[in-house]
């Protein structure tokens, strides 16, 4: 793995370039020997939090500063040539948050990635970024002073853009209302056809009844009590349309 703080990986059209910021003058003289035939990489000399407001968007951002000495302050993100990061650093509850937090505001696209090395797990409140964590082994070596442990976290985050999934959100509620309603339509038409055939059946027993009754009923009787019925029926028949009628949804 590369000597250095942070590595951004930045696309410029179609070439790749890493960026690496580091602070110490002796990892910077051999990161300077190592990057010598890589043209890709960009080294920028200093610490992150004086540096990072100059480097503008990235793919991807790997995070692993841990100075070892712990001589570096939290008073260093107030060499931050932007006066908004260090509000933002001050109001993290943790280094790593801050760093995600400044990312996530001024250095992540969508569908940008960061990641790092850590003991416990992370977890973030923000609508802007989907986050998983992962347990990975890991063997430090002997001389390592600042991590002991068998297993790291991996924190993977992923710059997402909120009012994205909230259209799309909304665009599945209407096509679930569209659809509901569209069912609705389907299920009162299949309703009203058995209700119809029912009602036909309805209609031709009520005509073989009068048939039988129409023999003993005076004509002008007959037609009356016929053209009642008929009107009984339609009425009946138009209420229960009436009711049918399905509810769009606001
Ligand atoms: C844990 S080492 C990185 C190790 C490297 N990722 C690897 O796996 O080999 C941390 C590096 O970050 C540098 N560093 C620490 N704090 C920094 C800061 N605030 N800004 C820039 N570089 C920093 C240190 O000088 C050191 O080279």
């Amino acid at each position: 793995m590369n000597p250095c703080a942070i590595v951004l990986n930045q696309s410029f059209h179609c070439s790749r370039s890493h960026t690496i910021v580091e602070c110490s003058p002796l990892v910077l003289t051999k990161l300077h020997a190592w990057a010598k035939d890589k043209p890709n990489v960009r080294i920028i000399e200093g610490t992150w939090q004086e540096r990072l407001s100059e480097l503008g968007k990235f793919d991807c951002i790997f995070f692993d500063d841990y100075p070892g000495s712990g001589s570096i302050t939290v008073g260093e993100i107030e060499n931050s040539k932007d006066p908004r990061y260090a509000p933002i650093y001050m109001a993290s509850g943790s280094h790593f948050h801050a760093f995600v937090c400044l990312c996530l505001e001024f250095h992540l696209k969508i569908d940008s990635r960061l990641t790092g090395y850590l003991e416990q797990e992370f977890s973030i409140s923000r609508k802007d970024c989907t986050l998983t964590n992962r347990r990975i082994p890991v063997r430090p070596p002997p001389h390592c002073n600042y991590f002991i442990e068998k297993t790291a976290v991996v924190p993977l985050l992923t710059k997402i853009d909120p009012d994205d999934v909230r259209e799309k959100t909304e665009e599945h509620i209407e096509a679930d209302n569209v659809d509901s309603v569209q069912q609705n339509d389907k299920e009162t038409k299949v309703q009203d056809e058995e209700e119809e055939e029912e009602e036909e059946q309805e209609v031709s027993v009520s005509s073989k009844e009068l048939e039988k009754r129409r023999e003993a009923e005076s004509d002008d009787a007959r037609e009356a009590k016929l053209a009642m019925k008929e009107a009984a029926h339609w009425l009946m028949t138009e209420n229960r349309r009436a009711r049918k009628k399905p509810r769009r949804l606001q």
